[in-house]
């Protein structure tokens, strides 16, 4: 796992990312325009139609509302089905904003029943670990599995090392961010039931769960409405491909959302961002439309990589971790010929890379260049 300085300890080890780096681009000597990024995992839909109309006519000079009242509501509206009104949500700059919410208020200022840890179930994204580790806390983390058919958590004992440890917060990524792997409702219940009892914020990050073709399986908006030890993250950056906007949010019980909002500076969600999001969750069937697109991407990575003998472990997200050796060595190479994946030996697997699903075409490009690279 990445290794994180303390909060005073500065600010080399940040956590680790996908996405394009111009300093590097520059090094490599290409244009943004020429390179594929496969290295963070959008919607390779790209924003839905009428986003582009909806920012330009945005004012400029006006202040953004600070409590993102319009897209509150039209968030409220896209989950009443599953009892989330407006109290049960709040808006972030990005998801990662309100990871780092709940580490402060959860982490930074704990209950007194509970420790001063959060408890990850790892490999994951790395910025938990960052955001527990600047608000002063301390990392857990439960590994999972790695066996034939991918990766997966022994979830009883997820639990018992709620129960006995008693941390303050509890990260599970559904699907999880690198490995794909998709944790059932009934266990989310089981790791929510065991953070309840210890007085534990069972935190749930689906940024990706939109995107996945086994959406209908997981789902912990309805959990996190019902109850005040549960917390649903969402990512509008992901979903909609609003990656440059930066958007997500959470929905919790009311008492969890006027914690959040307590700490959260004004203004933190620009205007072009909300107006944004409430476009993007009027436009009915994009994220089926996307859906259908990250399947077709996934059958033609799994099948060429096939070709090439590459493992790929089975996945409910939208992108592919690929068993390749020497992670590093490969993405440099892609790298070099202007395509981008994610090298994972941050995430302690470092003979593996995470590819972002884009449109078919370019994933028959990345495929190309593997076969060439590989000869
Ligand atoms: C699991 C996970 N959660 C949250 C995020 C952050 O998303 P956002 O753009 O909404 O901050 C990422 C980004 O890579 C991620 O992988």
């Amino acid at each position: 796992m990445t290794d994180f300085a303390d909060a005073a300890g500065g600010v080399a080890n940040r956590p680790v990312h996908g996405g394009i780096k111009l300093a590097e681009l520059r090094e490599l000597g290409l244009r943004l325009e020429e390179c594929l990024d496969f290295s963070a995992s959008v919607s390779p839909l790209g924003p839905p139609a009428g986003v582009v109309g909806a920012i330009a006519a945005v004012d400029l000079a006006a202040y953004p509302d600070p409590h993102s009242l319009e897209l509150t509501e039209a968030i409220a509206g896209h989950h009443r089905a599953d009892g989330v009104g407006v109290g049960n949500v709040i808006v972030g700059n990005g998801s990662t904003e309100i990871i780092h919410l709940l580490a402060r208020a959860w982490v930074g200022l704990p209950a007194a029943r509970v420790n001063r840890a959060a408890l990850l179930l790892t490999p994951t994204y790395s910025e938990y670990q960052g955001a527990v580790r600047v608000s002063g806390g301390s990392v857990e983390s439960l590994d999972a599995e790695r066996g034939e058919d991918g990766f997966s958590w022994d979830i009883a004992r997820a639990a018992r090392r709620i129960a006995d440890g008693r941390p303050a917060l509890v990260f599970v990524c559904n699907p999880n961010n690198p490995t794909g792997a998709l944790v059932s409702g009934e266990e989310l219940r089981i790791l929510a039931d065991a953070a309840g009892r210890a007085g534990s914020l069972l935190v749930i990050d689906e940024a990706y769960v939109n995107l996945s073709e086994r959406y209908a399986e997981a789902g912990a908006v309805a959990l996190a409405a019902e109850t005040e030890s549960v917390v649903a993250l969402r990512s509008m950056t992901k979903d909609y491909a609003l990656t440059a906007l930066r958007l997500g949010y959470a929905v919790a019980g009311a008492s969890v959302i006027q914690r959040l909002a307590a700490l959260q500076p004004d203004w933190s969600v620009n205007g072009l961002a909300q107006a944004a999001g409430v476009v993007a969750l009027a436009d009915g069937d994009y994220l089926e439309r996307a859906r259908d697109a990250v399947r077709a991407s996934r059958e033609c990575i799994e099948a060429r990589f096939g070709e090439l003998g590459i493992r790929c472990y089975p996945t409910a997200a939208n992108y592919v971790l690929a068993q390749v050796g020497d992670a590093g060595g490969l993405r440099d190479a892609l790298a070099r010929r202007g395509m981008f994946v994610r090298d994972c030996t941050s995430f302690g697997l470092p003979d593996c890379i995470r590819i972002g699903l884009r449109p078919v075409a370019d994933c028959e490009r990345l495929a190309n260049a593997m076969s060439e690279i590989r000869r």
